[in-house]
């Protein structure tokens, strides 16, 4: 099997990317990644690119060209698939027109309920039952590509943010490779 060179955007924590860089290892694993991209140098994510050798590269967004950079380095790397974990930067229609069909994204909440930021504070306010996780293609509209995977679990009294993001979180762990495998079946 040829794995599609996969670019990982992040922004903070990364749990995700080295979730990811683990299961990639795996041969029978339809990725392989290539690269990281990060909007923020600090990002703790970059620590895991480093450890298991992969490359990085930090994108200030401040910058005016900042997209043709981001675009330069996919090509740069041959990058085929990307994959959004936890970055906080809107990605631009020129880079959703170039990867059509090929940017995923992770969203703590079971899409189209809670699109957008602070989603575990508003699941809260909102007395829900359930929440969990969802894996969605990028399009134009924020969190509202279709969706490859959910997961859900039942919202228990005592949850707090803490808790709803920790339970989340582990949700994600499973459902982003699930989707990734999902997507490339059949190819
Ligand atoms: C995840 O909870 C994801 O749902 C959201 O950002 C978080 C990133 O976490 N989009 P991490 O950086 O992968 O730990």
């Amino acid at each position: 099997m040829v794995k599609k060179k996969t670019c990982i955007f992040i922004s903070g924590k990364g749990s995700n990317l080295k979730n990811l860089i683990i299961y990639s290892r795996d041969n029978s694993f339809p990725i392989k990644i290539s690269l990281v991209i990060s909007n923020n140098r600090k990002a703790y994510g970059l620590i895991y690119a480093k450890k298991y050798k992969v490359p990085y590269i930090f994108i200030d967004t401040k910058l005016q060209n900042y997209e043709n950079t981001i675009l330069f380095n996919l090509k740069k790397y041959k990058i085929s698939f990307i994959c959004l974990a936890g970055y906080m930067k809107i990605i631009s229609n020129r880079l959703i027109k170039d990867y059509q069909k090929k940017i995923i994204n992770i969203h703590p909440s079971l899409l189209p309920k809670f699109k957008g930021l602070n989603t575990f504070s508003r699941i809260l306010k909102n007395n829900e039952i359930k929440t969990g996780c969802t894996v969605h293609f990028v399009n134009k509209e924020l969190d509202s590509g279709n969706r490859i995977v959910q997961k859900s679990f039942f919202i228990k009294k005592n949850d707090d943010e803490t808790g709803l993001k920790k339970k989340t979180q582990l949700l994600e762990y499973k459902a982003l490779p699930e989707a990734i495998i999902k997507i490339f079946r059949y190819i």
